[in-house]
C-alpha cells in the first residue's frame, strides 16, 4: 500500500489504505500540521514537497505545478502536496525549511 515517509520529522510514516490519494490529504489525515496557504488550491507552494525518493510513485504534473516550474519556484525534486497524487509505493520527502512551523519540532 502506498506510503509516506517525512524525513525531517522524525521519519514519520503514513501508510495509506487506498491509492491515488493527494499527498496532503493523507498528512492531514494523520494529525500532522502542513502549510496550505491557499487552502490547497494550487495557488501558492507553501504545501510544497521536497522529494529524495519514490517520485514516479506520484501521479503527473500538474498544470498548477508547472505553472511554478516555469516560474523556477518549484524544482525538478519538488512537487505541490496539494496536487501531487500518489498511486502506489513510497515517497520520502522533507518539509522545505521555509515552510516549517515554529511550534513543530522537526528533525535533521
Ligand atoms: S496549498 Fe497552496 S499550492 Fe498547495
Amino acid at each position: 500500500m502506498p506510503k509516506i515517509v517525512i524525513e525531517n520529522l522524525f521519519n514519520h510514516t503514513i501508510n495509506s489504505e487506498t491509492t491515488h490519494r493527494k499527498v496532503i490529504e493523507l498528512i492531514h489525515e494523520n494529525g500532522i500540521d502542513w502549510m496550505h496557504a491557499c487552502g490547497k488550491k494550487g495557488r501558492c507552494t507553501s504545501c510544497k514537497i521536497i522529494l529524495t525518493n519514490g517520485g514516479e510513485n506520484l501521479g503527473p504534473v500538474t498544470d498548477r505545478e508547472l505553472f511554478f516550474v516555469k516560474q523556477n519556484r518549484l524544482k525538478p525534486n519538488e512537487r505541490l502536496s496539494c496536487q501531487a497524487v500518489l498511486e502506489k509505493g513510497e515517497i520520502r520527502v522533507r518539509v522545505a525549511d521555509i515552510n516549517k512551523f515554529p511550534h513543530i519540532e522537526y528533525s535533521f
